[in-house]
């Protein structure tokens, strides 16, 4: 079966390198690539712009010595304007792509990597034959044509590679780049542009004595947490330096590209984040913040005013301590010799050097973008939500108990066409003492016996708890309410302050105990799209499901 051949090459595929290559025969039959796959142009579709998008191996020069090998997506553009497409510096990561709601936009993927890849496009509302479903993945040699308008307001999207088990290396290895949209209510404002409009990158690395990537090494245990790194990378490159102007206004795209990695984000010096995009969208208002967590796959667009810092003065971006559960435990057991950044510790992500003077006179408007949250009273399950389970089951990451299938989906992940729904989403496996307790009616109290034995139960059964930042395709969703009884209250009380909860969000970070409602409306395409958790490893393991609107 698909799921069993799935494990197999799942314990065989170690991280990139030799592994893969030896490896790589016994993956071919599992996703079963047809000549269907291999997407071609369609004439009667006028591009505004048409990109090439070639994933391939590629050595670069990260540190003194050896290059490093890496995988990248190499951008070559045919036709459109030539703002539309950009390298980021000179680093492995993917160019960055520009659009316009409205524009139509043709990407031919070719793909020369050693195995089968396809690309998804964070966040976009496309058809599902764009959506690079893995089930349409291309082998090595072949090109797949995506053709779609651009549908989504103004924000910070991405694309990376989405081959089921092998999103994880590939991210790793290099593959992910920006999709920046704008529109005309975005175009009005007078928000930084051209070189103040800075992609911000976060991704961490472990790197070896001879300058080489390392990806899950350490065993099964590594792999069930999620991959951590020993060192961040900004923008795809290892000194984390952004060189900027005094005087000036700078809009900053933080995405949050790591595998498994999330970041509490401050300002080192106290300055409050002033953030005015989250994901798919510009909030309506700016809002400040001492701190911001920032899942994998999470982006916020953050507003820095430089016009009373002087030239010559630094500013440092830091990730500040907080308790991640389970996770941030295994983090801190190997961080002596293995892992100097145990997940939850303090330490620096970005500096900024003042180190030119400047002046432009973008402007902070009090009123960003005009919206309305979905009205829950019109969602069709509004006093039922559907409910999905983010937990372990024997050693196995699930989704309500289930695993990946590559295009199996259940009635409980059947929507229709122009609905609005609520879902629930629960981050609710338990472990050890810390859920003897829950939050009511303002305070924390000692639970039950009886409830404390069934989460015992729960965790015999394998519910070890961790983060998992909850992401769905196609669509953008706003954030309901975050229910917090269930929760550890060391955990609740590091990370409280951080969540953007406003917006048009398509990922959202769930902590251990957390339960989040969304409303989302299904419209435009039926088709079968994915959810899943967003941590690779977790993701490559099968806590990713399909769901079908129909
Ligand atoms: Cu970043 Cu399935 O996606
Ligand atoms: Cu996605
Ligand atoms: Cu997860």
């Amino acid at each position: 079966s698909a799921e069993k051949m799935d494990r197999r090459n799942f314990i065989k595929l170690g991280g990139m390198g030799a592994t893969v290559f030896i490896a790589w025969p016994f993956l071919t039959p599992l996703n079963g690539v047809s000549e269907d796959n291999n997407k071609k142009p369609n004439p009667d579709f006028k591009p505004d712009l048409d990109i090439e998008l070639t994933a391939k191996e590629h050595e670069i020069s990260l540190y003194q010595g050896r290059n490093t090998r890496v995988w990248m997506f190499e951008g070559n553009l045919l036709s459109g304007d030539a703002e539309s497409l950009e390298a980021l510096d000179d680093s492995y990561l993917g160019p960055v792509i520009r659009v316009r709601k409205g524009q139509k936009t043709r990407i031919r993927f070719q793909n020369q990597l050693p195995e089968e890849s396809i690309v998804h496009w964070h966040g976009m509302h496309v058809p599902e034959e764009d959506d690079g479903h893995p089930k349409d993945v291309i082998r090595n040699g072949e090109t797949y044509v995506y053709e779609f308008e651009i549908m989504n307001r103004a924000g910070t999207y991405w694309f990376h590679p989405h081959p089921h088990g092998r999103t994880g290396p590939q991210v790793y290895n290099g593959l992910a780049g920006l999709f920046i949209v704008t529109d005309e209510e975005e175009e009005k404002l007078n928000l930084p542009g051209g070189e103040f409009d800075l992609p911000v990158v976060i991704q961490d690395r472990t790197i070896d004595n001879r300058n080489q990537l390392v990806y899950l090494t350490r065993g099964r245990m590594e792999r069930m947490n999620g991959f951590l790194g020993n060192r961040i990378f900004i923008n795809g490159k290892p000194d984390r330096k952004l060189s900027l102007k005094s005087g000036c206004k700078y809009r900053l795209r933080i995405l949050n590209g790591s595998n498994s990695r999330f970041y509490k984000l401050a300002w080192e010096d106290g300055t409050p984040l002033v953030i005015i995009g989250k994901d798919g969208s510009l909030l309506d208002s700016p809002k400040s913040k001492a701190y911001v967590m920032l899942g994998v796959a999470e982006r916020v667009d953050v507003w820095l005013d430089l016009t009373n810092r002087s030239e010559g003065s630094q500013m440092t971006l830091k990730s500040l301590s907080f308790s991640p559960g389970m996770m941030g435990m295994m983090g801190g057991m190997r961080g002596r010799d293995r892992n100097n950044l145990p997940l939850g510790s303090t330490y620096e992500i970005l500096n900024i050097n003042i180190d030119k003077t400047g002046n432009n006179n973008f402007e902070l408007p009090q009123r960003l973008a005009e919206f309305n949250k979905i009205d829950p009273a019109i969602a069709v399950n509004r006093d039922n939500p559907r409910t999905f389970r983010f937990f372990m089951r024997r050693m196995q990451w699930t989704i309500n108990g289930r695993t990946w299938e590559m295009t199996g989906v259940t009635e409980e992940e059947t929507v229709k066409l122009n609905t609005t729904e609520i879902w629930e989403i629960a981050n609710t496996g338990s472990w050890g003492m810390e859920n003897d307790r829950k939050w009511m009616n303002g305070r924390w109290r000692r639970r039950g016996r009886g409830e404390q034995d069934r989460n015992r139960e729960n965790m015999m059964g394998g519910g070890m708890q961790m983060p998992h930042p909850f992401h769905i395709h196609h669509l953008q969703f706003n954030i309901l309410e975050r229910d917090i009884s269930g929760m550890d209250s060391r955990i609740w009380n590091s990370v409280k302050d951080g969540f953007i909860d406003e917006g048009w969000q398509d990922t959202v970070l769930l902590m251990p105990g957390m339960k989040v409602k969304l409303i989302m409306r299904f419209e435009d395409f039926k088709g079968l799209f994915l959810y899943h958790c967003h941590n690779l490893e977790h993701e490559d393991m099968g806590m990713m499901r399909n769901f079908k609107i129909e």
